[in-house]
């Protein structure tokens, strides 16, 4: 486990780069070297998928290709990023020991093929994955060109066979000590379930019980955890073949709503990890959302991403054009100028790198149509690879924001992955997305303001914050509720919303009708849950307009807060919506309905002014402007970045010279192009 952060001494530029795919082709390899070159590549990533051309056959090991490429890389200044193969195993592995294959969620064992997909239970496997580590570490460990471990790839998934099964019951032994307990825990006296035998006690699956919310959170906990300790052991087997280097591994984000991956908890993955690494496949140029509202979103999952150690992370992967998987079968190149634009809006989040999936396009296999710094004509006259290298050189011109945390901000956001666990379990369905986004709604309102948020896990430290959203806190442990409590009697602002607090930890409703420690803090009851179908729609009188409510309305009761907002319809007319409650030297707000954006924009416009907090000063943009600040040792730099389709006039209040083009940038309007962005440093 690791608390400390990897800092590095310039940005990376890279990509996952498969020279095992090109070994009978050795002039291809040369191309590589001189395009690398080219195009200001600092880091390649190599042998995420490389097991079978390291071990072709049980106990033959094929080390010299490998060799070569650390030499290769190593003579033109490339640094390596040396993945563990364990994302995809060789065939002879599933033949000779098909214990390492999952076994779905219906008990049928998977047959050998596609990747992410072993028993990550299973010793065997556990077995395997640790020699071939400590081959690599003890082989690679001190090499000079050595950067950063990148173990595995992308994990995922779970699996329901025997030993998973029998590993899920160790690990409820652990949490609960007694059969008793968890009983207790589960409530199994609810149709007729209480087990007298731990060999009673299984995983969740469709042919079995999926309806017992305690079961459901315990085996998400459970598969997170035994992620995690997968990943452990292939950190020791790293650190056993000798090799000290920093160790990640890649996350990712669905694309779409860009929502972290839901079965790992990444604030608990991220405490072992020297960095936080992220994979980025925002859907650009798509006919759902603007540009405008997909780099909203994405700088939502950036702060959320940076917010996991609160510090700087590499962006681990990204398309240098078009994917090959967006989930409407279609896929939009990014158009000339967006790769900078969007790359570089990683940057202003807190990124210390740009790397790409995939350096060179695959002659065959799934991806072979996936975009790549070069394509399949083999020319580095071609669009892609000029905008890479143009990338290539921003980077190069940016290097004073390297290693150097962004400030915290004031306002913060927090999210907990445990959350979405529970959410998954109500009548109220589907919450888990309708958490994240209600998470987005008040964030895109700071986002368009430029002022600055750091997204955060439950347990992060609070003091500092100025104002924090805590909002669908479905449920809520009494560790949060006292932190919370601590936070606002110090003098902070605390905004909630509806759906707090039903559950508790092990997902059993809150007796009493609302938490007694929330009650005094935000002095309001609930009394009960209207859930919206979407052609119904109520409102909210707020400062004398009107706002839409949709999804969830709660009628609450004042024990102490005083009504901002009342609701205009159903049974609940003239009931409070939006509550305010002094407590201690603080502010307590309660949202009890989903209320729209514009009521965001206003609720969030009156807080900004109450508490004073400021924007990103020094250039004043409309909101479809994004202004990101970024410290340096000696100053900031002010990324300003144009996601719409049209120019756009800022006006730029302190002058600066704009590292991008490298001159001086003069105070007063300037314009920027479509996909235009400015870095100016102050
Ligand atoms: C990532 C994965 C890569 C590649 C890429 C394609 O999720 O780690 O190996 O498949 O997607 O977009």
């Amino acid at each position: 486990m690791t608390e400390t952060v990897w800092q590095l001494d310039h940005l990376l530029h890279g990509g996952d780069y498969y020279p095992e795919q090109w070994q009978a082709d050795p002039d291809i390899l040369a191309q590589d070297m001189a395009y690398m070159q080219e195009a200001k590549i600092t880091t390649a990533t190599v042998g995420v998928f490389a097991w079978s051309a390291l071990a072709p056959r049980e106990g033959e090991w094929h080390f010299a290709w490998l060799d070569q490429v650390f030499d290769q890389l190593a003579a033109i200044g490339v640094n390596v990023i040396l993945a563990t193969p364990s994302g995809a195993k060789p065939a002879w592995l599933a033949r000779r020991y098909p214990s390492v294959l999952r076994t779905d969620e219906n008990g049928q064992r998977q047959l050998y093929g596609e990747r992410h997909n072993h028993c990550l239970t299973d010793p065997v496997y556990r077995r395997y994955v640790a020699e071939i580590d400590r081959r690599l570490a003890d082989r690679y460990g001190q090499r000079s060109n050595l950067l950063l471990w990148h173990i595995s790839n992308e994990y995922s998934g779970a699996c329901y066979c025997d030993q998973c099964q029998a590993a899920f019951r160790d690990w409820l032994k652990q949490r609960y000590g007694n059969l008793a307990a968890l009983n207790e825990a589960w409530a199994t006296t609810f149709w007729s379930h209480q087990y007298d035998d731990w060999a009673e006690v299984t995983a969740p699956m469709p042919s079995g019980n999926q309806t017992n919310g305690g079961q459901n959170v315990d085996w998400q906990r459970f598969v997170s955890a035994q992620t995690i300790d997968f990943y452990d052991q292939e950190v020791k087997a790293v650190r056993a073949g000798g090799s000290q280097a920093p160790v990640t591994t890649n996350f990712m984000a669905e694309t779409g709503d860009l929502l972290p991956y839901h079965q790992v908890d990444y604030a608990a993955f991220a405490k072992h990890v020297d960095v936080v690494a992220w994979d980025a496949y925002p859907g650009w140029n798509e006919p759902k959302a603007s540009n405008c509202q997909v780099a909203m979103k994405n700088a939502f999952i950036n702060d959320y991403f940076r917010g996991l150690k609160q510090a700087n992370f590499l962006l681990m992967e990204s398309a240098p054009s078009l994917t090959n998987w967006h989930p409407n079968d279609r896929v939009r190149a990014k158009r000339p100028g967006q790769l900078k634009l969007t790359s570089l809006q990683f940057l202003a989040h807190g990124a210390d790198s740009v790397m790409y999936f995939q350096w060179r396009q695959s002659r065959g296999g799934w991806e072979k149509f996936h975009g790549a710094v070069v394509g399949h004509d083999g020319s580095d006259q071609q669009r892609v690879f000029q905008e890479v290298s143009q990338v290539g050189q921003c980077l190069t011109q940016l290097q004073s924001i390297v290693g150097v945390p962004r400030a915290r901000a004031k306002v913060a956001i927090l999210f907990d992955q445990e959350n979405v666990w529970h959410m998954a379990n109500t009548p109220f369905t589907p919450l888990n997305r309708r958490y994240w986004h209600a998470l987005q709604q008040q964030y895109q309102y700071f986002w368009e303001q430029d002022i600055p948020v750091d997204v955060l896990p439950p347990d992060a430290e609070l003091s500092g914050y100025q104002l924090v959203f805590d909002l669908m806190a479905y449920a809520t442990s009494s560790a949060l509720e006292a932190k919370l409590t601590k936070f606002v009697r110090a003098g902070g602002t605390l905004v909630m919303g509806y759906l707090s607090a039903l559950v508790d930890t092990a997902d059993r409703a809150v007796l009493g009708g609302f938490s007694p420690v929330l009650r005094e803090l935000l002095g309001i009851y609930r009394l009960e849950v209207d859930s919206l179908f979407p052609e119904t729609v109520n409102t909210v009188a707020y400062r004398g307009q009107q706002y839409q409510v949709t999804d969830t309305a709660e009628v609450i009761t004042l024990t102490g807060a005083v009504s901002l907002a009342t609701y205009t319809a159903d049974f609940y007319a003239g009931t409070p919506a939006v509550t305010y409650h002094s407590f201690g030297q603080g502010h307590a707000y309660y949202l009890a309905s989903h209320n729209d954006q514009a009521f965001s924009a206003a609720f969030n416009a009156q807080l900004v002014e109450d508490l004073g907090l400021a924007r990103v000063a020094t250039i004043k943009a409309d909101p479809t402007v994004s202004v990101q600040r970024r410290a340096t040792a000696t100053g900031v730099v002010d990324f300003v970045l144009n996601f719409t389709d049209a120019p756009r006039a800022v006006i730029v209040n302190t002058g600066g010279v704009d590292l991008l083009m490298g001159h001086q940038i003069d105070p007063g309007t300037q314009t920027l192009a479509r996909d235009g962005v400015m870095a100016i440093q102050h």
